[in-house]
């Protein structure tokens, strides 16, 4: 809507985390977005960080304030912003990262693996939410020959607090003598929820990585590196918690 027009409105929709892409020319077409106070219904028009969106008169954030990072937390780190007992935290690694960031659910101490942090409160909320399921995959070293009983009370769930834990997805990756390598894949984020699961079967968890949240896995990245997410991968999010019953 200026000379400094960058992308199409929609996508400019969806970078600011409002909708998936498809959603966004929705509500164009049906009228209900305003473009400096001026309603847009046709999807050609080009849009600038400087343009002010509005969806139901509501307006939406500037895409360069959100900030979206995939860190591979190593073991021995805690997941808040201070310790009292001076333990390392996830901050200690995100040197360079000017901005405020929270992390989207978190990992034990002693665990390693994919965590998120952002300054976006409503994505954040959306993925914590157990309601829209996104799966969390795990590779987990336990002690002991665990049998296909035990996989099967596993996926079936167990009581953990009084309350069935859903089902999960569970492999058997691999076993040694003393030792069996398993894959679990959950959709809730109960406290020490894997460890727990594990403990209940009787093959106490010795190593526990993340490997996958939704669609993002740990590619490339050592333990202590990060990266930012590209823009598709948060529009990705963004579309799978939007497909479901959101107030937009
Ligand atoms: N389950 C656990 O037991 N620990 C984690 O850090 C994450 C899931």
């Amino acid at each position: 809507m200026n000379n400094q027009a960058t992308e199409r409105l929609q996508k400019a929709i969806a970078a600011r985390g409002i909708a998936s892409r498809r959603k966004a020319e929705e509500y164009i077409r049906s009228g209900r977005v305003r473009v400096n106070g001026k309603p847009v219904n046709e999807l050609g028009v080009k849009v600038s960080a400087k343009d002010k969106i509005e969806i139901d008169g509501i307006t939406i954030g500037q895409a360069e304030s959100f900030v979206y990072i995939l860190l591979y937390k190593p073991i021995k780190v805690m997941t808040t912003a201070s310790d009292p007992q001076g333990r390392k935290t996830v901050y200690d690694f995100l040197g360079g990262v000017k901005t405020r960031v929270f992390s989207i659910g978190r990992l034990d101490y002693d665990t390693s693996g994919l965590l998120l942090l952002t300054n976006d409160g409503e994505l954040a909320h959306r993925l914590m939410h157990p309601g829209f399921g996104i799966e969390k995959t795990y590779e987990a070293l336990v002690s002991g020959d665990v049998s296909k009983e035990s996989v099967q009370q596993l996926r079936r769930g167990i009581l953990l607090e009084g309350k069935k834990t859903a089902p999960a997805k569970v492999r058997i990756l691999g076993r040694d003598a003393t030792t069996t390598k398993l894959e679990i894949a959950i959709h809730e984020g109960r406290n020490r929820q894997v460890r727990k699961m594990l403990d209940f079967i009787d093959h106490p968890c010795l190593k526990l990585t993340r490997i996958r949240y939704g669609n993002l896995n740990l590619k490339g990245l050592r333990p202590g590196g990060w990266r930012y997410l590209t823009s598709s991968e948060v529009e990705k999010l963004h579309a799978i918690t939007y497909d479901q019953n959101h107030r937009w």
